[in-house]
This record gives C-alpha cells, structure tokens and sequence, in this order.
C-alpha cells in the first residue's frame, strides 16, 4: 500500500533518525510532530522545538507536558535562528528535521510559514546535519502565499548538490484541492 502523507512522513523519520539524537521541529504548531519526535529519539535525545506564535508554543508545551515527555525544549523564535538556541554538544548530533508548512490549523492564516525563513534554515540544517540525517518539509501550499512558498522551495531543492542529498518529492497528484506533499533532504555519505 501507498503511505498516505503523515504515515510516509513518520517512515521516512524513523528510518533515518536513531535513539540519541537531536532533531529540531522547526514548526511545533500543536505539537503534535514534537511529541513524535521526543519518542524517537529517546531519553538520551533531544528535541528542539521552534514557532512564532504564543499559541503554538502553549499548546506543545500542554501536550508535551500531558505526555510526561521531558527531552524537549520549545522556543518562541523563527526556525531562521535555531542556531542561537542549540548548544554545540546537541548540534552535533543532529540527525533530522520536520517543517509543517502553512498555518496554525484553528488559527486565522494570517500567520503562514514564508520561504525567505524556511530556506534560511533548511540551509543552515543542511549544513550541520550528521550524514545519512534527513529534512522533511509537509508542504501544505492551497492557502493564499502558500503557492510562492512551494514554487520558492521547489526551486532551491532543484538546485542542492545531487553528490551530497538525496531530494524526493512525495505526494498523490490526482488528488483534488491542492493536497500537500512532501519534500524530503537526505545528507549522503
Ligand atoms: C502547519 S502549522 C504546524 C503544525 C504542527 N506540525 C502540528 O503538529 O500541529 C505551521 C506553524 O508554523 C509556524 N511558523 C510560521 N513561520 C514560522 C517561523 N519562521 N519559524 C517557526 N515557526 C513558524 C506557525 O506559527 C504555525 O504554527
């Protein structure tokens, strides 16, 4: 059977990340992804959270704290910054990332993930990621801006290096109403 879009999102993370690693969910939203994550890696991983907007970081902290899940730190600043909220000794063990793209599901939509930002981290992920780590990006795109944010990000995935990723680009395209897909970095070896 074909995985559906979370399903192969899932996959894709678990076959990639190992126990002990850090990985940054770079738009915790509801939180949802966030406490995949902290379950992934493991007690002797770390999770590092990141969004803009109070009630996103309200709630994956209400969820997280629900769940009793302590290896996560949740931070109200752009995914563009992260570097300035991980220390050195988690940043070597990056092993993967997860951007939700789009809007807060429950929120106005006035508040959208931009591909200036997004790029500017997935760069800077790229860079410091350990080999076989993977980037995931959902891209949600039928939202007014969400258009320009895919064309943007399809563009600059065209041009990585084929010698030093793997790009995939993953969805269903004979579903109706702009259904998201997904885009997917693996660091070779
Ligand atoms: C589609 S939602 C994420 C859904 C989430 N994965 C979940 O499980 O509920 C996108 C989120 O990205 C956030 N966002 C937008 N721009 C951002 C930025 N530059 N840095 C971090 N988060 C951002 C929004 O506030 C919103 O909460």
């Amino acid at each position: 059977m074909l995985k559906g879009i979370l399903n192969f999102t899932h996959h894709l993370l678990e076959e990639s990340v190992e126990k002990g690693d850090t990985v940054i969910d770079a738009t915790c939203g509801n939180g949802h992804d966030t406490l995949f994550l902290t379950k992934l890696v493991g007690e002797n991983g770390h999770v590092f959270g990141f969004d803009i907007q109070d009630q996103a970081i309200t709630n994956t902290k209400n969820r997280l704290a629900l769940n009793k899940s302590n290896n996560a730190t949740i931070i109200k600043d752009s995914h563009s910054n992260f570097i300035h909220h991980m220390p050195v000794d988690k940043l070597t063990r990056l092993g993967g990332a997860i951007f939700n793209l789009g809007y807060l599901p429950g929120s106005d939509k006035s508040v959208i993930t931009r591909s200036e930002s997004t790029i500017l981290a997935v760069e800077g992920i790229l860079s410091h990621m350990k080999q076989n780590g993977i980037v995931v990006l959902v891209v949600y795109h039928g939202h007014e801006g969400g258009e320009t944010e895919k064309e943007q990000l399809v563009r600059y995935m065209h041009l990585l290096d084929q010698k030093l990723f793997h790009v995939l680009y993953y969805g269903f395209i004979n579903q109706k109403n702009d259904p998201p897909f997904i885009l997917a970095i693996q660091k070779r070896n």
